[in-house]
């Protein structure tokens, strides 16, 4: 950790992101007394915008996304009263100077900054940061996804961002990494005994990863389009939760012992390309149809030109290390699926013998399930017995014990996951952020797998909107006697 940021520099103050998540989220931390008065927000975009109507913008933004029960009249003025905003075309290096003048008389400590814009406009942003004097020791940066579309434009990306910001000032935000079950992930795992010693190919027969998303493109279409769900969902939140699910017992929890860990995984993950391509990995676009029976547009017709982007990726991965040994992950995410729905889903293996069979009964194999969207919970599926005085044979069958973290901490609010990483971010601890060899080991994964869909030719199948993706990613599990935990 480092000293507590004495500002907040907002990079695409004015964008979707800042209105739907950052602003709350700001809003929330503040109005908990989590920021220190004297930290000043300072956001920045290219519109022509002063201080009044700037905070305009982030009323109209806190009345739309921030829930009525959570909202506080005398919290939002003070918030408000708080936010600043200096115009900037980031592409345009005379206006550097201004933010400089204007950050420089706000700040008292720390600066942090966020950036939370175009990819294009990243390098001119960083040259710009460092020509105005906003870098040096006590300047740590913040930079939201897209991070490039592929290893050699993340690496770019990262080369102008390293001659600036040092790894340890530079915060890659994964906003899954600020989820509150994602984290509990590691505690389930670190904080019990009883998973760890079956948590290997001796005791866990496959692990399925599944993100399921009912919304469409929602106005993304340029981002979209040119990115599809393997690097939308899969290159970043998707091997983030593997790697967390596969690593190995940290043994710190601090930025370096966890990230050493993950990156370990990422390393190991078995390639898949141009052989292997077509068995291990499916993709399919959805076409138009129903979703919680409301009648959706096809990807195309969204998009209003035909496109070969996926929108549904659905992939069988090996970790090939001594703990996984021939354990398949299943990942499966798209958008308009037939529900929001996030879940990790750890199979065990079958008892070695079942003295239950000889009087009748099938064993069910238990089942970690811990589940992220909608709800928070994670069920341990066990095998329980019928009350009854088993007469017609011994009655046994499969009973969740929940922990459903809404109920067991009642009263807690559940947080959104960029509160957070931004407090983490203005605060300077980086556990919770990619580090770069983590993000250049999902990119070289993920390009090689692309590479086997353009050496083959593969372009995604249809599925109707409301259903879950092509056949073929069914029949990707079926293959190993495994089916999708839907
Ligand atoms: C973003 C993707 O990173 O994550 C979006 O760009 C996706 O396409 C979103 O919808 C999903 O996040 P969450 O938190 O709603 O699961």
């Amino acid at each position: 950790m480092t000293g507590g940021a004495g500002a907040l520099l907002l990079f695409g103050a004015t964008g979707d992101l800042a209105k739907r998540m950052l602003l709350p989220s700001l809003f929330a931390l503040h109005a908990e007394g989590l920021i220190a008065p004297n930290v000043a927000i300072i956001g920045t975009a290219r519109s022509a915008l002063d201080d009044a109507a700037y905070r305009a913008i982030a009323a109209t933004a806190l009345d739309t996304h921030v829930p009525a029960d959570r909202m506080d009249a005398t919290a939002r003025a003070t918030f408000l009263d708080r936010l600043h905003y200096v115009p900037l075309d980031a592409s345009d290096p005379a206006g550097f100077a201004a933010l400089g003048d204007r950050v420089g008389a706000a700040r008292n400590g720390d600066l942090a900054i966020f950036l939370s814009t175009a990819p294009q406009l990243f390098e001119p942003t960083i040259a710009g940061l460092a020509a105005a004097g906003l870098t040096g020791d006590n300047v740590r940066i913040g930079l939201e996804k897209p991070l490039g579309t592929d290893l050699a434009s993340s690496r770019h990306i990262n080369d102008a961002v390293a001659s600036v910001f040092p790894e340890q000032r530079t915060f890659r935000i994964d906003h899954y990494l600020g989820k509150e079950t994602v984290q509990n992930l590691l505690a389930l795992r670190f904080a019990n005994l009883m998973f760890e010693p079956l948590w290997n190919a001796g005791g866990i027969e496959h692990v399925q990863i599944t993100v399921s998303e009912t919304v469409g493109l929602e106005g993304r279409i340029d981002y979209f389009d040119g990115s599809g769900s393997l690097r939308d969902m899969v290159q970043n939140h998707m091997l983030q939760l593997l790697s967390l699910v596969a690593m190995e017992p940290p043994a710190h929890f601090d930025a370096r012992a966890v990230r050493d860990e993950k990156v370990k995984v990422l390393r190991s993950l078995r390639r898949i390309d141009r052989d292997t391509a077509p068995s291990h990995t499916v993709i399919g676009q959805y076409t138009k149809g129903a979703v919680g029976g409301v009648p959706v547009p096809g990807y195309v017709d969204e998009l209003g030109k035909p496109s070969t982007t996926e929108t549904f990726v659905a992939l069988k991965a090996h970790v090939d290390n001594w703990r996984w040994k021939g354990v398949p992950f299943y990942l499966r995410t798209g958008k308009r699926l037939p529900t929001r729905q996030s879940e990790i889903i750890i199979q065990f293996r079958p008892v070695p013998h079942s003295m239950f069979a000889e009087r009748g009964s099938r064993l069910h194999q238990n089942k970690l399930i811990i589940r992220l969207q909608p709800e928070e919970e994670i069920s341990l599926m066990v095998m329980a017995k019928e009350p009854g005085l088993d007469r017609d044979g011994i009655r046994l069958r499969e009973v969740p014990l929940d922990l459903s973290l809404t109920t067991a901490f009642a009263g807690q609010r559940r947080r959104i996951a960029y509160e957070r990483l931004l407090l983490d971010l203005i605060e300077g601890d980086p556990t919770l952020f990619v580090r770069r060899d983590e993000v250049e080991a999902q990119w070289e994964w993920v390009d090689a797998i692309r590479d086997g869909w353009t050496a083959n030719g593969m372009t995604p199948k249809s599925y109707p909107a409301g259903t879950w993706g092509p056949s073929a990613a069914i029949a990707l599990t079926e293959r190993d006697g495994v089916s999708w935990h839907d």
